[in-house]
């Protein structure tokens, strides 16, 4: 087989032939003879396992020398890292240097690269600015790495290359680049693991019969997608350790059905040719195709959007396995690369040779030129509607799609630093403020020590004591950049801060006497250590239903039988009793049907315990994406807007003091088994940080996504940094995806952006939750997004105030329920609301006694007369 190389493919001189993409699966997969696997934790002293359980030896063995370079070790351990091995070591390199491994044999091989850009010591990520050469191809030049994690808003930063060495060592060198003035490399983790040889030749896309060899050619992993399933984790692959991603982002235009495969136990027929390990059985037992529907199918499309570097030829890995039909000419599809015929009429029953259940792959093979000037790379899936005879059903389905770079002819393979969403930049320079800010306070602190202990004596204490300081600082800093301002706030989590910080301070040092005051202990039930006990089963640990920074959430079970969910403090936790106490004096008083209530605490033996309301309907979140749930409907989902932002109205109006949530998200607002929405801030979310990370939340960036961008530039809370979370909710709720969402193309990486970004184009209908097409009234619809569109104004005053965010939603559901209704209602709200401003906190709201909440006002059925009752549309 002829390599063809790129510039050849332009000019036509040198054709290869082959009978076409068949031949891959000619040749047998063979697995390495003699295999090796060495996994360096760079800067690391011992060997150390990582949370996957695979074994990381030092490097120093592997370095052909470390002058010029020095072990590291990161001072700061991001939560949403997915192991410390191998993060957090790592070596810094001053000028080329190289480590060289020993192979054994021919065969392919993994090289991944772990970077995790924080600052060392006194090397500033920014300056880490280098190139990376392996077996003579340039894998990165110019590498920003700090700038690709910001543009991934991903704390660390993996590659992952194989290739074919022909060479008996290989060579790994990092070069720190000349263009910068002060730049250097570093590396935490280096993975070189013996793999079978899986890539051989491709159908060159656009080039009748012609293939590409990709043994030759050194490739990178951009994309691997289990099409229509979840994600797996390395420790899940077919013994490859790699990670495959849902494709769901990755979709443009008609999202189809996702399919699984109808047992779990089905047995697929694997070949020599497609063994195993080509792919997982997750990947081929999960599929996603057109839908049910031939009418609607034939005008349509499946297709899959990446972004990629242009001047690339890139290597396309199509995975099929026919789960559903057993004969041919059921289900036949056209494949198209950037528009590009690339099989025509793909029948996976006549592929799999006249079978079901059998693991198919094609490889294509696509260069993506700059010279249309976009550098996009589309996969398009269509039923063959002209095929002759016709196929049964006009359908696509896919499996699985990975997509590899391949080094150019000068053996090259970097492409640009990656352009962050404005998004990030923001959160990053906000970042950089808080640390200005500690660093002088550290300095000031400094001086003042200096100034008192003076002398060489006092030397010693004051490096003590600077050391002190700069935990409280750098507590500090993880508290105000924690990403999850909530979880920050600890036994303070239900409603963190307080505009008047005057009363917060009083309200503390009161609480700080021994006893609570008898008001809450008249409010609050007083539970024994024993009832806990026996209502949590011994707190067994499959009582848990959430884990937040202050330990775990059981469900229980008091009084023989209400059922509770038991928050019970991490012996670990930073918080105090003087918090926990702080917590149960407010929380008992705060009563309203949408918020989530305090019903006892639990003080025994240094155990702190609060007892809450359970929700037996979880979070918000779960019942929007990436769930088994059936989907909400829309007037559901209304219902459950109108629930929150009443609890919110509440917080803001109702009680004596303005009191700002802080952290509303769709894991704060908890629904009960009545669908009655009701907020809170102790995070039952499934996705919260694990114990051992007992500060922020794990998905760290996750949290910016709901963040007042004013909150940035003046930090300073109001309730209008509600209203702009709230906003963030709304979206979320319309188009059911998270908030931020780091493996979407950089400018829909933010929702709050992208949102606004569509709305501004007149592009909304292309955002909104597939699951709701056609079943949102096109009047409710523009009530509800322009609603949150104004919650996301840039400046707090421009955004509306809970209040005002309330009524429209009351306005967007009787929309949708009674549209004639609802216009007589906006006027009857225009002639009203002066008269009904004073109304409605002493009647709808209470502060501290028993909850006074009128239902009558609560209930969503009722129209307008409660509707016009309802609101003070000037808000606090
Ligand atoms: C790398 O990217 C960061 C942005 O995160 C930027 O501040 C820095 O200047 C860049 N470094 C170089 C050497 O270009
Ligand atoms: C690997 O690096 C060593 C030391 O720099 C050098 O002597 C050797 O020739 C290199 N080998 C290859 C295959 O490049
Ligand atoms: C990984 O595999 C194990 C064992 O089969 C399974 O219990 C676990 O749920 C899988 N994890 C994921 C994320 O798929
Ligand atoms: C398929 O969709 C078309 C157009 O929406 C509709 O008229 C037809 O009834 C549908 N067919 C079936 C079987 O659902
Ligand atoms: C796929 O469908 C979309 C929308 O229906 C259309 O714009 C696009 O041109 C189609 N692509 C191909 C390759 O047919
Ligand atoms: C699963 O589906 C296949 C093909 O549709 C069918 O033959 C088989 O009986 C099904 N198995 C179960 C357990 O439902
Ligand atoms: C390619 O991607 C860019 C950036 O996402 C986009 O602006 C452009 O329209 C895309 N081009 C095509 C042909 O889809
Ligand atoms: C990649 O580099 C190798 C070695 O320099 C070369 O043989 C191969 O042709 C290159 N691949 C492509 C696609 O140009």
């Amino acid at each position: 087989m002829m390599k063809i190389k790129t510039h050849v493919l332009f000019c036509f001189i040198s054709l290869c032939f082959a009978s076409n993409a068949i031949h891959v699966l000619s040749e047998a997969i063979s697995k390495p003879s003699n295999p090796v696997s060495y996994l360096l934790y760079c800067g690391s002293t011992s060997p150390e396992t990582s949370a996957d359980g695979r074994k990381w030896e030092p490097d120093t063995k592997y370095l052909v020398s470390s002058d010029n370079t020095a072990p590291v070790q990161a001072t700061y351990q991001d939560p949403s890292l997915p192991s410390t091995v191998p993060y957090m070591n790592g070596r810094i390199i001053n000028s080329e240097t190289t480590y060289q491994f020993k192979l054994h044999g021919k065969s392919r091989h993994w090289i991944r690269l772990h970077f995790y850009p924080i600052d060392y010591n006194s090397f500033a990520a920014k300056d880490a600015y280098f190139s990376v050469v392996a077996g003579g191809i340039t894998l990165l030049k110019n590498f920003n790495t700090s700038v690709t994690a910001l543009a991934l808003t991903q704390s660390h930063v993996i590659k992952e290359y194989t290739f074919y060495p022909d060479t008996e060592y290989l060579n790994i060198t990092f070069t720190p680049s000349p263009d910068h003035k002060g730049s250097y490399a570093f590396v935490n983790g280096i993975e070189v693991i013996s793999m079978p040889d899986l890539y051989k030749t491709a159908t060159l896309v656009g080039f009748n019969e012609e293939t590409v060899d990709a043994e030759s050619s050194v490739l990178q992993t951009l994309y691997r997608l289990n099409v229509g399933g979840q994600f797996i984790p390395a420790s899940n692959d077919s013994g490859l350790t790699r990670t495959w991603y849902d494709d769901t982002p990755y979709l443009f235009g008609n999202i189809g059905v996702t399919s699984t495969s109808n047992s779990t136990d089905r047995k697929f027929k694997y070949t020599t040719d497609v063994p195993e390990m080509i792919a997982p059985f997750d990947v081929y037992s999960t599929a996603r195709s057109m839908g049910p529907n031939s009418t609607i199918n034939m005008n349509s499309n499946l297709t899959w959007f990446f972004q990629v570097d242009s001047n690339f030829l890139y290597l396309v890995r199509l995975h099929f396995c026919e789960l559903e039909y057993t004969q041919d000419n059921k289900r036949t599809f056209d494949i198209s690369i950037n528009n590009k015929e690339a099989d025509k009429a793909a029948d996976l029953v006549l592929w799999g040779s006249m079978e079901s259940d059998v693991p198919l792959y094609r490889d294509y093979a696509i260069y993506v030129s700059d010279a249309v000037g976009d550098d996009n790379l589309t996969v398009t899936l269509t039923p063959s509607f002209d095929a002759v005879p016709p196929p049964e059903t006009y359908d696509a389905v896919l499996n699985g799609l990975e997509i590899f770079k391949m080094n150019d002819t000068k053996g090259n393979l970097a492409g640009p630093n990656p352009v962050p969403s404005d998004y990030m930049l923001r959160v990053e320079k906000l970042k950089e403020e808080q640390q200005e800010k500690i660093d002088a306070a550290r300095e000031e602190e400094n001086k003042k020590r200096k100034k008192v202990v003076g002398g060489a004596a006092g030397g010693a204490v004051a490096v003590g004591l600077v050391a002190a300081v700069c935990i409280v600082a750098y507590q500090r800093q993880r508290r105000v950049l924690g990403s999850d301002p909530g979880m920050a706030s600890g036994w303070l989590p239900l409603y963190g801060s307080w505009s008047n910080s005057k009363s917060t301070i009083s309200s503390g040092k009161s609480c700080s006497s021994s006893t609570l005051s008898s008001l809450a202990q008249g409010l609050c039930r007083h539970f024994s250590l024993a009832e806990m006990k026996s209502g949590t089963k011994n707190f067994d640990e499959s009582q848990v239903i959430g884990v937040g920074g202050f330990g775990k959430v059981y469900k229980g079970v008091v009084d023989g039988g209400t059922k509770v969910a038991i928050k019970r403090a991490n012996p670990s936790s930073e918080q105090g009793i003087h918090e926990f106490r702080t917590e149960i004096e407010m929380l008992s008083k705060l009563r309203h049907r949408h918020l989530v209530s305090l019903i006892g605490f639990c003080e025994e033996n240094e155990e702190m315990i609060l007892v809450y309301d359970y929700m037996g309907n979880g979070t918000l979140r779960e019942h929007l994406y990436k769930t088994n749930k059936p989907q909400l409907p829309w007037k559901q989902r209304l219902e459950i807007c109108i629930g929150a932002a009443r609890g919110l109205y509440y917080l803001h109006t109702g009680a004596k003091y303005t009191i700002i949530h802080r952290d509303v998200k769709t894991t704060n607002i908890l629904v009960d088994e009545n669908w009655v929405a009701k907020v809170s801030d102790f995070g039952l979310s499934k996705t919260g940080p694990s114990l051992n990370q007992t500060h922020v939340s794990t998905v760290v960036k996750g949290s910016f996504g709901y963040l007042d961008p004013e909150y940035f530039r003046r930090q300073q809370l109001t309730d209008k940094s509600d209203v702009y979370s709230f906003g963030v909710v709304l979206f979320e709720v319309l188009c059911a995806r998270p908030a931020l969402n780091p493996t979407l193309p950089k400018e829909q990486v933010s929702l709050a952006d992208w949102a606004l970004h569509c709305i501004r184009k007149g592009m909304l209908e292309d955002i909104v939750d597939p699951n709701l097409k056609g079943k949102i009234n096109p009047e409710c619809l523009k009530k509800f997004a322009e609603t949150a569109e104004k919650c996301l104004s840039d400046q707090g005053t421009h955004r509306p105030s809970m209040g005002d965010v309330l009524w429209n939603l009351e306005f967007a559901l009787q929309m949708q329920e009674n549209p004639n209704g609802a216009s007589l209602i906006a006027d009857e709200r225009a002639r009203t609301s002066e008269s009904t401003a004073a109304h409605s906190i002493s009647t709808d709201l209470s502060y501290g006694g028993e909850s006074t909440t009128d239902e009558s006002t609560d209930s969503l059925n009722s129209t307008n007369a409660a509707f016009s009752q309802l609101i003070n549309p000037q808000g606090r």
